[in-house]
């Protein structure tokens, strides 16, 4: 029986995910911070799930981790969903940092975690999800952006070092559009995708080992263009 660990997997895309793997058979880590929907998604499969309460701000969610593995019998594939992310026009500093905290201090704490984990076995495969958000420094929510950058930067050095120290570790930075979930707060955006179809596209790019997964082909010509957009007029370029 093949197991992964889902770090994120109390609500949204994780959520999604982790039930795909429990229809794959899989047995499955969950954590987050919310214990209740932690339980009742182990409820729903009790032979295929367990669970540990992590927050990835805080400097025991390692340990959290390690026991999470061990009540799972080891771990093939790690999956970072957890992230928060706000609009933040106002540029409130709070949630700047606190975005910051989640995103890249957490993000970090858990991939190394996850990195070192698999050194020792010298193969092992790393999923997380990113975001498009990452392609560009977007003014509405200049934190989430940038943590996404950090994101997709990091996983490409951790590539790298892989390799350096040839080690048969597997890496896939998933970064999707918009997605239904609570992390969007209700707003209105263009080309809304439904977390349970994204999460099926995301298992398949997990199966296959997909190095980068843009999710969906919509986004993946949205990211083409951005990506030509010259500076000096993105920067001057309304995106809400
Ligand atoms: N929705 C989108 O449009 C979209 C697009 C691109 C990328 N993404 C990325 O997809 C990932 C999942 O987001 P989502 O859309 O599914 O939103 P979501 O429903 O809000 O899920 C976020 C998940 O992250 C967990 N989390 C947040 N802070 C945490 C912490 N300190 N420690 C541990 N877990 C924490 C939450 O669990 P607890 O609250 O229980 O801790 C929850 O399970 C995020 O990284 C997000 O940036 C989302």
């Amino acid at each position: 029986m093949r197991r992964i660990v889902i770090i994120g997997a109390t609500s949204g895309i994780g959520l999604e995910i982790a039930r795909c793997y429990i229809r794959k058979g899989w047995r499955i880590g969950i954590a987050g911070r919310r214990e209740e929907a932690l339980k009742k998604l182990q409820y729903s499969a009790p032979d295929q799930i367990e669970y540990e309460t992590i927050d990835v701000t805080s400097e025991d969610a390692v340990r959290g981790l390690e026991r999470l593995i061990e009540k799972i019998g080891g771990m093939d594939v790690f999956l970072l969903s957890s992230g928060i992310g706000s609009q933040n026009k106002a540029l409130d500093p709070v949630i700047e940092l606190n975005t910051i905290r989640t995103n890249a201090e957490g993000f970090t704490r858990m991939l190394t975690a996850a990195f070192n984990y698999f050194k020792e076995l010298r193969e092992g495969h790393i999923a997380v999800i990113s975001s498009i958000a990452g392609t560009k420094g977007l003014g509405a929510a200049p934190a989430y952006s940038a943590t996404k950058r950090f994101q997709n930067h990091y996983v490409d050095a951790l590539a790298q070092l892989a390799h350096i120290e040839k080690l048969d570790i597997k890496f896939t930075d998933i970064r999707p559009g918009f997605v239904a979930t609570d992390l969007l707060k209700n707003r209105d955006y263009p080309l809304l995708m439904q977390a349970d179809r994204v999460a099926f596209r995301i298992v398949k790019a997990i199966d296959k080992k997909q190095r980068i997964a843009v999710i969906d082909n919509r986004y993946k010509l949205l990211v083409f263009v951005w990506k030509l957009i010259p500076r000096w007029i993105w920067e001057r370029l309304s995106i809400k």
